[in-house]
């Protein structure tokens, strides 16, 4: 257990096995300044990125836009 308010770490950091993150105070949990990758899913508020569905769509070829 690291008790601090504050710890930077400089280097490229490797975490196993799970990861919490409670934000406190602070409306912002976490921020990222690159790409964030997975190979599984991201969950938002319940929804998932990999498997969600857009209503009032038809099934076809055509794609819709990008998020507005
Ligand atoms: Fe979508």
């Amino acid at each position: 257990m690291i008790n601090s308010p504050q710890v930077t770490i400089t280097g490229h950091t490797q975490i196993s096995n799970g990861l919490n993150v409670d934000a406190g105070t602070s409306s912002d949990c976490a921020t990222f300044t690159g790409t964030i990758k997975t190979t599984v899913d991201v969950i938002a508020d319940g929804k998932s990125l990999v498997h969600h569905v857009h209503g009032n769509v038809t099934t076809g070829a055509s794609q819709t836009g990008q998020p507005v």
